[in-house]
């Protein structure tokens, strides 16, 4: 296939690539938000190990669907990238995908993003790839990731790792032969308000206490979870779909929907929650209890058929330096109910966050003066505003406390009812597309060569993606499923 014509325009921009360790590339982040108010995060020109400012590593997209795209936007925000090639099987997806990279390039000297059907054809005809970014269905994660590393690129490859654990070792393995830099996917690793709350709050202040409990939960309603038709006229060649394995257009664009290409929806969306337990306690579960099943895909009365359960329950346990822990964790996929979020419990105070920033909250239980840690130039909480009020889980007190509506009684609280909590929002925010910091680490890490610079290296990622394909064990055998040190090992 022939690269598309280059837009070219010598107006370059030039880059900012410079870059410093993760700790002090977070500490002048932090100070530089913190300096211009609320708002800390990472930022795109908050770098320092000086490199050559012009240089642009050069990257190429293997997948160009939803995600790949939300990886193009989030690249527009990240300095020292450059995208050159993309493959898919897909034309529909691929071209204008190849054709937004291209328009958005046109500062660049040479702008050029070459197109390609299949990676293997992309590998063997563009040499000057650096970087590739794999965004295709779970199953070929590990193929793609194994030709990719062992043709000498840097790997990006979206979560979950691998529809099998199988899959998700043999990823650590190729990087063990090879010695590559391979990030996974897992976005939350390097938002800024994920690392405020583990590195600060959590770890620095230990503001919560001992955390004995945490909950997370993805739900999405029936309407969310609908079968996806074929564009007129838009359909792959059948020996195309078949050399990658696709039984049919009808799954391949489905793919989500089976055990041959993905992990179902405990595995697309708990891969996200669950792993951030593993992140935030530095730590992997002993035990998981898990129960799920079709309780409404089966297929009849129009709906849609799953092959993995559609709604998945789990229990896990920790051994931290306190003492237990437990997690639990749901997908539901028939009911919208409270969105996405996860909730961290500890005996001084909890947490409320998500990759959405409208869950952002922060409760000191009475007896727990958190005044000192929203001040300062870094401040780790702020005063939060009043939207906090009328979230449902806390009865909140102190300056936000709302008239007490008619139905509750408050005014009259039972002795044996908890008092209410101080209401704080996390200070950090992210003031980028979520994907952006993430991209940014891994470029990074990269051009600079340093595995060890890497946000969620592919040995860490291989731990939660164990945490959560185990959950299938524990559901087929209606046992708790005890982990053993090797489950985390390759
Ligand atoms: N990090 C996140 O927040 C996040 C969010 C959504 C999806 N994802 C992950 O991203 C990946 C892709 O998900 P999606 O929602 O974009 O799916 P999608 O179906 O929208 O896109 C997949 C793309 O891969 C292409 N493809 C399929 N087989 C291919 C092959 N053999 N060679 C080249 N291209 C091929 C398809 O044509 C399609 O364009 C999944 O692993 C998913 O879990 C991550």
């Amino acid at each position: 296939m022939t690269p598309t014509s280059p837009v070219t325009d010598t107006a370059s921009t030039g880059g900012l690539s410079r870059f410093m360790d993760r700790r002090s590339f977070i500490r002048t982040s932090v100070h530089t938000g913190a300096a211009a108010g609320l708002v800390l995060s990472t930022s795109k020109t908050a770098v320092a190990q000086a490199t050559d400012p012009n240089r642009k590593l050069k990257c190429a997209l293997v997948g160009c669907g939803a995600q790949g795209n939300a990886i193009r936007i989030a690249s527009k925000d990240v300095p020292g990238m450059q995208w050159v090639a993309v493959a898919d099987i897909w034309e529909f997806n691929r071209r204008p995908t190849a054709r937004r990279m291209q328009y958005e390039n046109k500062h660049q000297v040479d702008g050029a993003v070459a197109e390609y059907a299949t990676i293997e054809e992309m590998l063997e005809k563009q040499k000057d790839i650096e970087a590739v970014f794999i965004a295709t269905p779970d199953f070929l994660h590990a193929p793609f990731s194994r030709i990719a590393l062992e043709a000498g690129k840097a790997v990006y490859c979206e979560k979950m790792m691998s529809n099998t654990i199988e899959g998700a070792k043999d990823m650590v393995k190729a990087w063990q032969q090879t010695g590559g830099i391979f990030q996974i996917g897992h976005q939350r690793h390097s938002n800024p308000r994920y690392l405020n709350f583990r590195d600060n709050i959590v770890k620095k202040a230990d503001m919560m206490g001992r955390i004995t409990h945490c909950y997370g939960q993805w739900n999405r309603g029936v309407s969310a979870s609908q079968p996806l038709g074929i564009p007129k006229n838009q359909s792959i060649p059948q020996d195309l779909l078949s050399k990658y394995g696709f039984a049919s257009m009808e799954e391949f664009m489905n793919w989500r929907w089976y055990a041959k290409y993905g992990g179902g929806p405990i595995s697309d969306l708990g891969a996200h929650q669950i792993d951030m337990f593993n992140w935030t306690f530095e730590s992997t579960p002993v035990s998981l209890f898990a129960t799920g099943g079709i309780d409404y895909y089966d297929g009849t009365d129009g709906k849609a058929k799953f092959e993995l359960p559609d709604n998945v329950m789990c229990l896990y346990e920790y051994k931290l330096a306190g003492g237990t822990t437990r997690a639990y964790y749901q997908v539901l996929t028939t009911t919208g109910s409270q969105g996405f979020y996860e909730k961290y419990m500890g005996v001084k105070g909890s947490v409320v966050i998500s990759e959405s920033p409208s869950f952002n909250d922060a409760y000191a239980e009475p007896g727990s003066d958190w005044t000192k840690w929203s001040e300062g130039e870094t401040p780790f909480i702020v005063k939060p505003s009043n939207a906090i009020k009328n979230k449902f889980w806390e009865q909140s007190r102190d300056w936000d406390k709302p008239k007490a509506p008619s139905y509750t009684l408050v005014s009259k609280a039972d002795a044996r009812e908890s008092k209410g909590l101080s209401p704080w929002s996390l200070a950090a925010t992210l003031d980028r597309p979520p994907h952006a910091p993430h991209v940014q680490n891994f470029v990074e890490a990269a051009t600079m060569k340093k595995h060890e610079h890497l946000n969620c290296n592919v040995v860490e990622a291989y731990k939660g993606c164990v945490t959560v394909l185990k959950a299938y064990e524990s559901i087929k055998t209606g046992q708790k499923y005890i982990f053993t040190p090797e489950d985390f090992a390759v």
